[in-house]
């Protein structure tokens, strides 16, 4: 999936002040290529993900989504979009903390109807993240980095063609953190989905990447420093 976005801005009205978060960013996240946004708290990372996942709408500017703009779209469409093709792993995870670990993974297929296949690759998918042992876990009796691998792996079970990552990392150490970096590069080549991680943590930033660095609502430096030697 390729997407692209152009002139982006995103105000919030709090009150009588208004507050530009996002002010003007454009840039193309090509098919199939991995992407880091990194910036300080506050500067619009999260705003601008929850923009390409379509939670939220900018104020002004364009995403086009393989050459469509999104603003052409009807409401069954948009849904389609976040359920089918869209796997968001959330800054809060966003658990259900009355399901185990496996049927957090598998709610977002409640809707379609869970078979035995689907309940065997989300448990696979929660093997791979390392919680082979925890499948019956509900997320209070799991630690902060557990909720976190959870939620990822319910991203992935749909096989989405474009992951948003919010801090995927965040609560994890760094042997963990980097499973799930080397886990998302893997499926992301499997199923040639775009992927595009903020992060504060950029030790897992590789040569092949592409970096965007937003501050204060804006890109700064985009993708030059793709040739930097590490
Ligand atoms: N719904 C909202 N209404 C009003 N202001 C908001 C809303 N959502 C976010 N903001 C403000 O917009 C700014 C950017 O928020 P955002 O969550 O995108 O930052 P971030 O870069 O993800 O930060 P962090 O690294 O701390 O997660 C913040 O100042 C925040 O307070
Ligand atoms: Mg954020």
């Amino acid at each position: 999936m390729r997407i692209q976005i152009q002139n982006l801005h995103k105000k919030y009205q709090r009150g009588d002040t208004e507050l530009e978060v996002l002010r003007g960013i454009s840039c193309e996240f090509a098919s199939g290529s991995f992407n880091f946004i990194l910036g300080p708290s506050g500067s619009g990372k999260s705003t601008l993900l929850y923009l390409l996942g379509v939670l939220d709408h900018p104020t002004s500017g364009k995403i086009l989504i393989d050459d469509t703009a999104i603003d052409s779209w009807d409401e069954a469409k948009c849904n389609a979009y976040r359920r089918n093709d869209v796997g968001f792993i959330f800054q809060n995870f966003n658990l259900m903390s009355n399901l185990s670990a496996l049927d957090n993974v598998l709610v977002p297929f409640l809707p379609r109807g869970i078979d035995q296949d689907l309940t065997q690759t989300a448990a696979q998918l929660l093997e791979r993240v390392g919680l082979k042992d925890r499948l019956e876990h509900k997320p209070n009796h799991l630690s902060g980095g557990e909720q976190q691998r959870v939620a990822i792996a319910r991203a992935l079970l749909k096989q989405p063609q474009l992951i948003l990552a919010d801090e995927p990392t965040g609560e994890l150490d760094s042997s963990t953190g980097r499973m799930i970096f080397n886990l998302l590069r893997e499926l992301g080549q499997e199923q040639n989905a775009t992927i595009i991680v903020v992060t504060h943590d950029e030790r897992h930033v590789t040569s092949k990447d592409t970096i965007h660095r937003i501050e204060d609502g804006l890109f700064i430096d985009t993708d030059s420093e793709k040739e930097r030697e590490k």
